[in-house]
């Protein structure tokens, strides 16, 4: 069988590029989209995945155009879309009395746009060839809401529906469509936290740490392999226990 072919958007950063890099070693070809303007940063991701069956393209999720050209190229490249995993995604905290309309449609315009524009594309192909995975990174603070964080919160509560519905939609054609809800992991988002305020957010951690981001891509590519067709709907927290339900 030919090798199963991956998207990763936000691929080049904290969660995305460890992602690509364990969707790579499962033996898939990945192509990794993000934003084009930072160099230093693409460097850095060309040579964290040295050797791996990694690409880059240049694309905004916001742009629902650009998304559809993306689509269409990885299509064309290398013949087909088999694994959509959504991890472009921005903060702009801010208590809700602080935050201007800009701080809210530039989340969620990344954040949720950005998850219809890349599934809106990927879809037809997938449901076409009767395979395929998509995997949503929502947060935990989508399940338990977090101050200064409405904007994020919205959109990322609003993955969880995006999830069920389209899983709903596509059931019946192979494609799977689920969910990983991270909790703080060692990333650049979270690190942009103040320290004492993240602190206290790991002392409320069962586990005492923050997650590994490849603590997050071992659920991606559990729910991105070929055998968990049965899994769909379905949210997976990997939050070292900050937030537990069933
Ligand atoms: N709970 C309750 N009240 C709080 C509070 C809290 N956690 N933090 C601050 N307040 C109070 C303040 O004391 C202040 O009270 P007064 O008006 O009486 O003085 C009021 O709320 C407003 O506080 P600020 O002016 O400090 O609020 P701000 O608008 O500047 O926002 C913030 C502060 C930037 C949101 C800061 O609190 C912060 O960074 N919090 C952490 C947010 C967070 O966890 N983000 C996660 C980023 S990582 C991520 O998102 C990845 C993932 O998926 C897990």
């Amino acid at each position: 069988m030919n090798k199963r072919i991956a998207v990763v958007s936000g691929g080049i950063g904290g969660l995305g590029t460890e992602i690509c890099k364990t969707l790579a070693r499962a033996g898939r070809r990945v192509v990794a989209i993000d934003l084009p303007g930072h160099p230093d940063r693409i460097d850095a991701f060309s040579r964290a995945t040295q050797g791996l069956d990694v690409s880059f393209e240049a694309a905004d999720v916001a742009d629902f155009e650009a998304c559809a050209a993306l689509v269409r190229k990885v299509e064309d490249e290398h013949g087909s879309l088999d694994i959509l995993v959504n991890a472009a995604g921005i903060t702009r905290d801010t208590s809700l009395r602080k935050m201007d309309r800009r701080q809210w449609d530039e989340v969620l315009s990344v954040n949720l746009d950005g998850v219809f524009n890349l599934c809106r594309h990927a879809v037809d192909g997938m449901t076409t060839r009767g395979f395929g995975r998509i995997v949503n990174i929502s947060s935990v603070n989508g399940q338990t809401g977090q101050f200064g964080q409405t904007n994020y919160c919205a959109a990322k509560a609003g993955m969880h529906g995006f999830t069920m519905a389209l899983a709903r939609d596509v059931a019946r054609r192979g494609v799977t469509v689920n969910s990983v809800s991270p909790g703080y992991c060692e990333t650049a988002m979270v690190m942009a936290v103040p320290e004492e305020i993240r602190a206290r957010i790991v002392d409320n951690v069962p586990v005492g740490r923050l997650g590994k981001p490849e603590e997050i891509a071992r659920a991606v590519e559990f729910l991105g392999a070929d055998d968990a067709g049965f899994i769909t709907g379905a949210n997976i927290p990997v939050n070292g226990g900050m937030f537990m339900s069933f």
